[in-house]
C-alpha cells in the first residue's frame, strides 16, 4: 500500500529500529525492493535521486513507483533523494511524494536555511515532509582522509540551529560515511561517528538519515540505530547485486533474447541483498497499518 512516510512515524521507531531509504531507478530494481519488503513483512521507504529522475523521467519513475505501491503487501513510502533543484521537488511534491529531501549543505549555513525553508514551506502546505541535510555528506569523488573528513562532519550545534530554523521533518547529517562504491571495493573503510549521532540527536529529536550507508558494518549499524538514525539509504550494494546478476544471467543463457528472462535472475538478486539491508536494520512492522 502506498502510505505517507509519517505514517512510518507513528509509532516508537528510534532507537530500536530503521526504515531503508532504497534507491531505485528502473522497473527490474522496484520489483526487486518491493519483493525483498514483502517476503519480510515489513515497511520500506523508495527513493529517487536526481540521476533517477534524469535518467526516467519525473512521472515516469513517480507513476511506475506509485503503481506499485497501492498494489504491495505492506506499507511503501515515496521519498525524493538529494534534490538540489528546489522547483523540481516542488513538481514531485504536487505529483504525490510524501517526502523530499533538500541538499543544499553545500552552500552556506544561510542559503541552506533559505533555501530549506522555502521548500519546507511549499511541503508542508501540501502534506508533505522535508529531509533537510546539514554538514557535507561526501561523494566518491570527494574521498578524504578520516581526519580531514572531520571538517565535513555535521556540528551538532550548526544542527540544533537549523532545525529549528528550517522546521525540517527528518535530517541528513555527515557522520562520516561516503556515498558510492569506493569503500565497497576496500579502498576506503566507512567510518561512523556514532558519539556525533547522539549529540546531534539529543538536540534535535528527530528521526536522523544516514546516508552513504552501503557497506557498513552490521554492528555498527547497531549502534547508529541505538543512538538515532531511523533511516539508513542504501543504493551502491543493490546497484553491485544488479550489475553481478545481469552479467551473470547473460554468460548462463548465451543464447536468450528475451530479456524478461535475463532479468529474473537481476530482481531475485536485488531483492536477496535488500532482505539482508532489512535483516540488518531490523525493521518492524507498524501495528496501525497491518
Ligand atoms: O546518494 C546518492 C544516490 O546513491 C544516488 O546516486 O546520483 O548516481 O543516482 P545517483
Ligand atoms: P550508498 O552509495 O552507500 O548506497 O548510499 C546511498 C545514499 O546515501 C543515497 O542517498
Ligand atoms: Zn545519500
Amino acid at each position: 500500500m502506498l502510505t505517507h512516510i509519517k505514517e512510518l512515524f507513528q509509532g516508537d521507531v528510534v532507537g530500536k529500529f530503521a526504515y531503508p531509504a532504497f534507491n531505485t531507478i528502473n522497473l527490474e530494481t522496484t520489483l526487486g525492493i518491493i519483493a525483498a519488503a514483502e517476503e519480510v513483512g515489513v515497511p520500506i521507504i523508495l527513493e529517487t535521486s536526481e540521476g533517477a529522475i534524469k535518467y526516467a523521467g519525473l512521472t515516469t519513475m513517480f507513476e511506475m513507483m506509485a503503481t506499485l505501491a497501492v498494489k504491495a503487501k505492506v506499507p511503501i513510502a515515496l521519498h525524493m533523494d538529494h534534490g538540489k533543484d528546489v522547483e523540481q521537488l516542488k513538481q514531485g511534491i504536487e505529483l504525490g511524494y510524501s517526502s523530499a529531501m533538500i541538499d543544499h549543505s553545500q552552500s552556506t549555513f544561510e542559503d541552506n536555511v533559505r533555501d530549506t525553508k522555502e521548500l519546507v514551506e511549499f511541503a508542508h502546505a501540501e502534506g508533505a515532509w522535508v529531509q533537510g541535510e546539514i554538514g557535507k555528506i561526501r561523494g566518491t569523488e570527494d574521498w578524504v582522509s578520516v581526519s580531514e573528513a572531520g571538517a565535513l562532519l555535521t556540528d551538532p550545534e550548526e544542527a540544533e540551529l537549523y532545525v529549528e530554523a528550517t522546521k525540517v521533518d527528518t535530517l541528513a547529517c555527515s557522520f562520516g560515511t561516503v556515498h558510492g562504491i569506493i569503500k565497497m571495493n576496500g579502498e576506503a573503510e566507512a567510518h561512523v561517528d556514532v558519539n556525533r549521532i547522539k549529540e546531534v540527536y539529543d538536540r534535535v529529536k528527530l528521526p536522523l538519515v544516514l546516508h552513504g550507508a552501503s557497506g557498513v558494518p552490521e554492528e555498527v549499524i547497531a549502534q547508529a540505530i541505538a543512538n538515532g538514525i531511523a533511516i539508513i539509504n542504501i543504493d551502491t550494494e543493490l546497484r553491485i547485486a544488479y550489475s553481478k546478476a545481469l552479467r551473470q544471467s547473460l554468460l548462463d543463457q548465451p543464447q536468450e533474447v528475451d530479456p524478461r528472462k535475463i532479468m529474473k535472475p537481476v530482481i531475485e538478486a536485488v531483492k536477496n541483498a535488500a532482505i539482508i539491508k532489512l535483516k540488518q536494520f531490523k525493521t518492524q512492522k507498524i501495528v496501525s497499518l497491518n
